[in-house]
């Protein structure tokens, strides 16, 4: 079986505003195999963005996760503290946002950018005792962040009833219940912190202790390391320079000198990455990504580079982490066609080079069929299709995905594309039942009334759709649809004659 990098379940994300609680993202649960990518497919508005940006930590402050899990390495990431966060989408979790322009600083040169995230953590003997301490210390601190957020969520529910209480509507006695009800909440909240937070003190003791105990040992590893790296390479050197003395010509000679500077810059590198070492780094980072003259290019402005390249760069800057996970936020929207083909086959290129696990979002199931080796399809907030690339492809299921794959524009014949008919929901008021079927012309009465469960159509294909219910009248795909799967397979299998 597959390796699993990622799951995410059950996750509901609501956004506070003016005009009402926008739901978001609304029960989407999928899973990331290690090796794969999973293309999230949708309208503008489905989710995609909040749930991408819920896996990274950086949703917006008026989110409010009401419920689910992001397992990464056996880790909630909702339920971790900033720190361990950090570390994880820092280091592990890298994304590629749809503007390149806005996550580059336009005033620094494009090798500093490039640079900056190694020579963070650029000092590996800091690296090793962080390493060698993280495990206690993020025990320790995400007891804290636990009851932060515990509290944080009290409070959230609080605000709730208090912005509910100040609607103009409501009657005089309806104001008033509400007021009792705010009274008693914060009632509520001041026992709940009292406890929590003698809790809380009660569990910090003891892995505190443990804490520090660690520390003292990671101090004597990391003296030790630092001892045996400079003995090793003293030990190295001293032997090359007997084998120096008793060179028998100038080439030999030369050689040996050559390795007794490569061995004393190893010495220093792997103390602390020099400056060089990382723009050494960069430079060849930059020509994985396909960046013509590097060492000119290291000194220029992010203005001075295409729109493609700057996408280069961006990817360059994601890659310097050594990311294990890679998600892209619509990555080639900005770009023109040719040029979205180069950075597709790019990141497909480094995808199966540095054998990472990919998100990748878009709202062109064009670009999937190219990228995916599975396919979410999402639609107010929810996912109502999810499958393996030809699952989705060949025999898709949801109105909704019909509907994605009728609008994509022919290549070949250039056959004019079928729109979508009307607009995703306002998500304040997400429709009942399915929330497609105002747009579908397959739409039943039910749909209207009850949410579809997901229907199981193969081990790894579902779809959220009341047409798959055995009590559903038979309806055959779009025209347009099947004739388009027929060309593709006829063209597929014409393809593999030739
Ligand atoms: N900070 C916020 N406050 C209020 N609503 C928000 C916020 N961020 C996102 N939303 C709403 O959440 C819903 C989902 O937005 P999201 O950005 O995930 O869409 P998307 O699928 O990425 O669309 P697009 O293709 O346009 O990028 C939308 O209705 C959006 O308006
Ligand atoms: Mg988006």
């Amino acid at each position: 079986m597959a390796e699993k990098v990622l799951s995410v379940n059950n996750l509901v994300i609501n956004f506070k505003t003016d005009s009402g609680l926008v739901q978001a993202v609304r029960d989407v649960s999928f899973e990331l195999e290690k090796g794969e990518t999973l293309c999230i497919v949708g309208e503008s508005g489905s989710g995609k963005s909040v749930t991408s940006k819920a896996i990274m930590g950086i949703l917006a402050n008026n989110a409010i996760i009401e419920n689910g899990s992001i397992i990464y390495e056996g880790e909630n990431l909702l339920e971790v503290s900033e720190e361990e966060f950090y570390k994880i989408r820092g280091h592990k979790i890298g994304m590629i946002f749809q503007d390149p322009l806005s996550s580059l600083n336009p005033i620094v040169r494009i090798g500093k950018q490039i640079t900056e995230a190694t020579l963070i953590n650029s000092n590996k003997l800091k690296l090793l005792y962080n390493d060698l301490i993280s495990h206690d210390l993020i025990a320790y601190k995400n007891v804290i962040a636990k009851r932060n957020i515990a509290i944080a969520n009290e409070e959230k529910h609080l605000e709730q009833l208090v912005a509910a209480s100040k609607n103009e509507d409501l009657t005089a006695e309806e104001k008033a219940e509400y007021n009792e009800k705010i009274k008693a909440k914060k009632a509520e909240i001041s026992a709940f912190r009292k406890k929590i937070n003698a809790e809380t003190k009660e569990k910090l003791v003891p892995l505190k202790a443990k804490l520090n105990e660690t520390k003292k040992a990671a101090k004597v590893q990391v003296k030790e390391y630092k001892a045996k790296v400079n003995a090793d390479c003293k030990e190295k050197i001293a032997k090359l320079n007997e084998e120096l003395s008793s060179a028998k010509s100038e080439e030999e000679a030369k050689k040996i000198k050559e390795k007794i500077a490569a061995a004393k810059n190893e010495y220093v590198n792997s103390l602390k990455i020099t400056k060089a070492e990382a723009k050494r780094r960069a430079l060849a980072i930059m020509k994985e990504v396909g960046i013509p003259e590097p060492e000119r290019r290291f000194k220029q402005y992010p203005f001075e580079f295409s729109g493609g390249m700057r996408q280069r760069i961006v990817i360059a800057i994601a890659l310097t982490a050594n990311p294990e996970i890679l998600i892209c936020d619509e990555p080639t929207t900005a770009l023109d066609v040719t040029i979205q083909a180069q950075i597709l086959e790019l990141i497909n290129r480094i995808k199966d080079e540095r054998k990472l696990s990919c998100i990748f979002i878009t709202h062109d199931l064009g670009v999937v069929a190219n990228m995916a080796d599975r396919v979410a399809v999402m639609y107010a907030g929810k996912i109502v299709e999810y499958g393996k690339s030809e699952e989705v492809f060949f025999d898709p299921r949801h109105p909704y995905t019909w509907a994605l794959l009728a609008s994509i524009p022919d290549v070949d014949s250039k056959e004019r594309l079928d729109a979508i008919p009307g607009t995703p929901p306002n998500m304040i008021y997400p429709p009942k039942g399915d929330a497609f079927a105002i747009r579908s012309k397959y739409a039943m009465k039910i749909d209207f009334e009850k949410e579809p469960p997901f229907f199981k159509l193969s081990d790894t294909h579902y779809a959220a759709t009341w047409l798959l219910d055995e009590r559903a009248p038979k309806v055959e795909m779009p025209k347009i649809v099947s004739e388009r799967i027929k060309n593709s397979l006829k063209g597929g299998a014409q393809s593999e004659q030739r």
